[in-house]
């Protein structure tokens, strides 16, 4: 990685220096600084309260000292995002070294040191060119430094994973694209710490039984990928199962989607791409239970062998499905995804992820994914993990009402209703269509929430969204287990 996080307690007056506060924190420092930078106590808090964001700069001779405001929150999102904003834009200014002073943040520490760590290195995630080599000295406490750096070494193996995850979700179709994907994920394997099988051509997934994904396959040049990632710790406390979709590009096919905002539509591996981070994060700091992910990857384009609305395809649980509308694609992967999840194995839980609807969008707009499921237990581990994480879910009912509209005349299930009211639960119930009745199983629809105008590029661009909802589901599972 070319951002170097070291734990050296670097002294040098030379080098830039980054000061973190809390408001408590800076309210027990400020006569000390106030002393420090000979200012008075009434000017210095007026320029600085440690408000969450808020930042000020000190200069003395040579001497650079930003503090940064860390307010009063507990959120990891909003700490997260804090410093990761303030790192994003100075980090020219900042240079190739710097230091970040955590010196100050005497209370609880421990606690928010992994949203400091992951908004340090997402500051300098790069969207385009090769990221320059920094190295950031972190200066910390002697109070419980021994659980403050194994926290940081861990805390660093899951930003990398989700620098992972936006990296292959930022990345254009024509660069990673179904084969490609499969290309990163083996190529990424063995540093994270997880197995890789991957199934490249038509024929293999043919074998597989994976005949909804060669639906959405068939209008393509680019031929599809089934990649399956293992991680089997040595005594693992049970076994877990996530599906992403991993669309590369979704064009809409013959039920062609309009062109302006359609370069957007590169996200749609988005839940793919989620499964993938979180897997090597989970796989990095060796959780004890083992997780598999299954990714079935293509785009959905248009040319004279394309599904087309009206046709009868097979999928991998061996009902038919009719195809009104070919954008609605992603449903048609999972549908395969989730069958052969649970065919493979008993697992305990299946969760599967995915850029899936406009619908949810008009629900939750660009805070929340909505999450769904068959069993309580499961629902309220996800929402446990949502609250842990801060990547809010929200859960939409899956009646048994909204399924009437995907009654087929002549196959077992349509993949559209044909209007787009309460589109998202529609579309959770096609896929639970294909999940055996006794398998616990979630669906989480990111697609408001994967890729977004978050103020750190000019268009949207990827937000790591379920790396960590994924990851601390795992640790709520087994928490659940023990
Ligand atoms: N990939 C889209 C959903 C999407 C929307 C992802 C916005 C990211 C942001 C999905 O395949 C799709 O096209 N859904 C259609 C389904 C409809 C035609 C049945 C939709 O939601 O409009
Ligand atoms: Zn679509
Ligand atoms: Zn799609």
């Amino acid at each position: 990685m070319s951002t170097n996080i070291l734990i050296d307690s670097v002294v040098s007056w030379e080098m830039p220096r980054l000061q973190l506060y809390t408001k408590q924190d800076w309210e027990e420092n400020v006569d000390e600084i106030a002393k420090e930078w000979k200012i008075t106590k009434a000017i210095l808090t007026n320029d600085f309260k440690a408000e969450l964001g808020e930042s000020i700069v000190l200069r003395r001779k040579d001497q650079k000292v930003t503090l940064l405001g860390l307010g009063d929150t507990k959120s990891f999102k909003k700490i997260e995002d804090a410093v990761r904003s303030h790192v994003f834009k100075s980090k020219d200014k900042m240079g190739k070294a710097y230091i970040i002073d955590l010196h100050c943040l005497t209370h609880k520490l421990h606690k928010i040191i992994d949203p400091i760590i992951s908004g340090i290195l997402l500051g300098h995630y790069m969207l385009k060119g090769i990221a320059p080599q920094v190295d950031i000295h972190l200066d910390i406490p002697k109070k419980n430094k021994g659980k403050i750096i194994l926290a940081i070494e861990d805390a660093k193996k899951v930003a990398e994973a989700k620098m992972w995850t936006m990296y292959l979700v930022d990345t254009p179709s024509n660069i990673i694209d179904p084969q490609g994907f499969a290309d990163e994920i083996e190529a990424k394997s063995n540093d994270f710490g997880f197995d890789a099988t991957t199934f490249r051509s038509r024929e293999g997934l043919k074998t597989l039984g994976l005949h909804a994904v060669l639906a959405v396959n068939a209008g393509s040049s680019n031929l599809p990928s089934f990649s399956i990632l293992e991680y089997t710790p040595k005594k693992p406390i049970t076994n877990i199962a996530f599906v992403g979709k991993g669309v590369t590009f979704d064009t809409g096919g013959v039920s062609i989607k309009g062109s302006q905002n359609m370069h957007w539509m590169k996200c749609d591996m988005g839940g793919a791409a989620a499964v993938a981070g979180a897997i090597a994060a989970i796989a990095s700091l060796k959780l004890p239970i083992a997780v598999t992910g299954f990714i079935p990857a293509t785009d959905n384009m248009v040319d004279g062998s394309s599904v087309k609305p009206g046709d009868i395809i097979q999928s991998h649980s061996g009902k038919t499905i009719e195809i009104i509308d070919t954008d609605a694609e992603g449903r048609l992967c999972l549908a395969d995804g989730v069958s052969f999840a649970s065919k493979m194995k008993n697992f305990e839980h299946i969760v599967d992820i995915a850029t899936l609807t406009g619908s949810s969008v008009m629900t939750l707009g660009y805070e929340a994914g909505a999450l769904f499921s068959n069993n309580d237990e499961t629902a309220e581990l996800i929402t446990k993990s949502s609250d842990v994480s801060d990547e809010k879910v929200w859960q939409l009912p899956l009646w048994d009402e909204y399924a009437k509209g995907i009654q087929s005349d002549i196959a077992d299930v349509k993949n559209y209703p044909g209007n787009p009211a309460a589109g998202a639960i529609t579309a959770a119930k096609f896929i639970q269509a294909f999940v055996p009745e006794k398998t616990k199983w979630a669906h989480l629809d990111i697609a408001g929430v994967a890729f977004g105008a978050n103020g750190y590029g000019k268009d949207r661009n990827a937000t790591g969204y379920g790396v960590h909802l994924l990851m601390e589901f795992a640790k709520q599972v087994i928490k659940n287990n023990q």
